[in-house]
């Protein structure tokens, strides 16, 4: 049972809301613990975000946002459940444990503290004081005045914070501090949300006796952007108005003059013979993408609030793409015949290119579907370590190495 739009907003029962999110939670997989999914039906959501209406708020794919910058962007939200639950459940917390949330709200900390239980301690740590004052009187007024509400710089954390178990950190960051990895103890976890070839992936990480971080369960994922020390801007070009939006981390140089022609110049389109069952994941594509292709690999995305003819997108959010400073390949799709055997349409890779370098950018994607289809779309997915930038790291014979400011983050393909 879901909620829909269609229940009505008024005083609604926000018990049968909770319990209806939870339903969903497990209904798509997201709740794997008994310890997690009974935080769940605990914590009251709707206390944490009195600025939505209770059924948005228990939507269980739906962010609600508390806080915009000046140029109308979102600062801070109380994060979708679909992803607390699942960061939740990579962190493994267990009783007793001495947790740091990084990025504060109020509901995720309730859960963690639920989890945790009396015997374990959690911290929250957060560089806005709008956000640390309302979490602090939700927190307390929901019962939960024992988690320890902190206004901080993540990136620079008070010298009397940890030891960690578990660091789970809820906003997007190009990089990992050194003060997280310093607090936590061996064997401790860090679920991180980090960005690297434009895209955020929510990855966990262990650390082992050497104090690497050796990491797993890369998850796509949206989070609102760090700011203060773990800031980081990346290559963006808005195109059209900002119906289509480049980005690119780490190629060339994008002239947004040239890619706007080449955006409205005739496309190349070219088709994979290669397809994919209807949802079927396909992320690896992407990660294989950025380790073919390091200098063009980026992300298109469309805006979602207007009718967008200019592209025609796989994803209209985080698609793949190859991008030159006056070019740009992307992963597009069309349906295929139903299967005969079960009836379900299907999906087939293609590209489409524009400008000058579009047409070879084609046919070069085609070429990575090709191998990633026969090489890596049944393989394992690559995993990830993170080491201490300055440390000499081998490079691996299958992946790609992404220095950053304070660590290189490895991704390996097996062989
Ligand atoms: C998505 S919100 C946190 C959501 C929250 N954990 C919840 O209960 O769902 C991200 C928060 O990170 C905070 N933030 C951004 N940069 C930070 C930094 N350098 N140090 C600490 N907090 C930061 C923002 O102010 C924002 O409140």
């Amino acid at each position: 049972m879901g909620t829909t739009a269609a229940e009505p907003a008024t005083e609604p029962d926000v018990d049968r809301l909770r319990t209806a999110m939870v339903a969903r939670l497990k209904e798509q997989g997201f709740l794997c613990s008994p310890e997690i999914e009974a935080a769940f039906l605990a914590v009251p959501r709707e206390r944490f975000a009195p600025e939505a209406d209770p059924v948005e708020a228990y939507r269980h794919n739906e962010v609600v946002v508390t806080r915009r910058g000046a140029d109308g962007r979102a600062t801070s939200s109380i994060s979708a459940p679909w992803l607390q639950a699942e960061m939740l459940a990579h962190a493994a917390l267990r009783p007793a444990e001495r947790v740091l949330e990084v990025g504060s709200g109020g509901y995720n900390a309730a859960l963690i503290a639920e989890i945790a239980g009396p015997q374990g301690t959690v911290t929250t740590v957060d560089i806005d004081p709008f956000v640390t004052e309302r979490a602090r009187r939700f927190l307390t007024e929901t019962g939960y005045g024992d988690v320890h509400v902190v206004l901080a710089d993540a990136a620079d954390l008070p010298d009397a914070l940890g030891p960690f178990d578990a660091i789970i950190v809820t906003v997007g960051v190009w990089d990992v501090a050194p003060a997280w990895i310093d607090r936590l103890v061996p064997g401790g976890r860090l679920v991180v949300p980090l960005r690297f070839g434009g895209i955020t992936r929510s990855i966990t990480f262990v650390k082992d006796d050497r104090g690497l971080l050796l990491g797993h369960h890369p998850t796509v994922c949206g989070f609102v952007a760090a700011q203060g020390g773990c800031a980081h801007s990346e290559q963006e070009v808005a195109l059209a108005g900002g119906q289509v939006t480049l980005r690119n981390d780490d190629g060339p140089h994008l002239d947004a003059g040239l890619l706007e022609r080449a955006l409205r110049a005739p496309r190349t389109e070219l088709w994979s013979g290669i397809t994919a069952e209807n949802g079927e994941p396909f992320d690896t594509l992407y990660l294989w993408l950025m380790t073919a292709d390091p200098g063009a690999a980026g992300i298109i995305w469309q805006d979602l609030q207007c009718d967008v003819s200019l592209v025609d997108l796989a994803l209209k959010w985080f698609n793949p793409a190859l991008i030159t400073s006056d070019g740009f390949a992307y992963l597009t799709v069309r349906r295929t015949e139903p299967d005969p055997a079960t009836g379900a349409p299907g999906w087939e890779f293609g590209v489409h290119g524009h400008g000058p370098s579009g047409d070879e950018l084609t046919h070069r994607f085609i070429d990575h579907i090709h191998h990633w289809n026969t090489e890596r779309r049944r393989s394992r997915e690559p995993s990830f370590t993170l080491y201490p930038a300055g440390m000499e790291v081998e490079r691996p014979t299958v992946g790609r190495v992404y220095p950053k400011a304070a660590s290189q983050l490895v991704m390996l393909w097996e062989p």
